[in-house]
């Protein structure tokens, strides 16, 4: 995605204590910093943070994580959290790539990803937010048995993402190939979303169980 840079974006983020810029710190110690032993759930590349600021309105017993790589979106998510005075949630300046060593073994108890850039190009598959490197990062710090739930607009990228989540050893709950037609209820639209929508494209929606069994018999050799 290219934006354009803004040079208050950054100083912005910095001066309010919601924004982590060496999240490390708080690794194993998340609860308390948070304050509070309630489950703390991620969103991988949440852009504006529509989704994200929504679900920590509704459900203020969960603790909520924005992540993304650019300054420039992640204002917008803090000014939203802050308009609706909301304690229970966080945000992360970072290159997902790097999110290995924020969060001990069992930290997170869910993570959402939508509409992740697909990157269709065989050479740039790696870059993909589900591809199996991604996903082994991911099992170093969610609980076994808790979820992932994701949201695209790209067929490709669903159906391999689909084999990525299967090879992992997650567990399918549900699928759909067009979720405005499906049985599920409770979305939350995100902002890439309205965009497709109003395109007519179909939004495709799967939630996995994460397995971790493989990473903690790693960790066990
Ligand atoms: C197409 S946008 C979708 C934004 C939002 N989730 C939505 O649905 O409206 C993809 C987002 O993922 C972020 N992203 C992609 N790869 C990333 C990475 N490796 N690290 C951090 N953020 C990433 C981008 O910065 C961008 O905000």
């Amino acid at each position: 995605m290219r934006l354009r840079k803004k040079w208050w974006a950054k100083p912005e983020l910095e001066k309010d204590h919601k924004v982590l810029f060496t999240p490390a710190e708080y690794k194993g110690k998340w609860k308390e910093f948070f304050g509070n032993d309630h489950p703390i759930h991620l969103e991988l590349g949440c852009g504006r943070g529509r989704f994200i600021n929504q679900l920590a309105t509704m459900n203020t017993n969960i603790n909520y994580i924005a992540l993304d790589a650019h300054n420039e979106l992640l204002v917008h998510v803090l000014r939203k959290a802050n308009e609706a005075h909301l304690k229970n949630i966080k945000i992360i300046p970072i290159n997902i790539e790097n999110i290995g060593g924020i969060f001990a073994q069992d930290e997170i108890e869910k993570i959402y990803i939508n509409f992740c850039n697909p990157w269709p190009n065989k050479r740039h598959h790696k870059r993909r937010l589900t591809h199996p490197n991604f996903l082994r990062l991911y099992q170093t710090f969610a609980k076994h048995g808790s979820e992932i739930w994701f949201k695209t607009d790209d067929q490709l990228l669903f159906t391999d993402s689909l084999g990525y989540f299967e090879g992992a050893g997650f567990n399918e709950l549900y699928r759909t190939y067009d979720l405005y037609q499906s049985d599920f209820h409770g979305n939350i639209v995100t902002e890439y979303e309205e965009r497709f929508c109003k395109q007519g494209i179909k939004i495709k929606f799967s939630r996995f169980k994460i397995n971790t069994y493989n990473i903690l018999a790693d960790a066990k050799k």
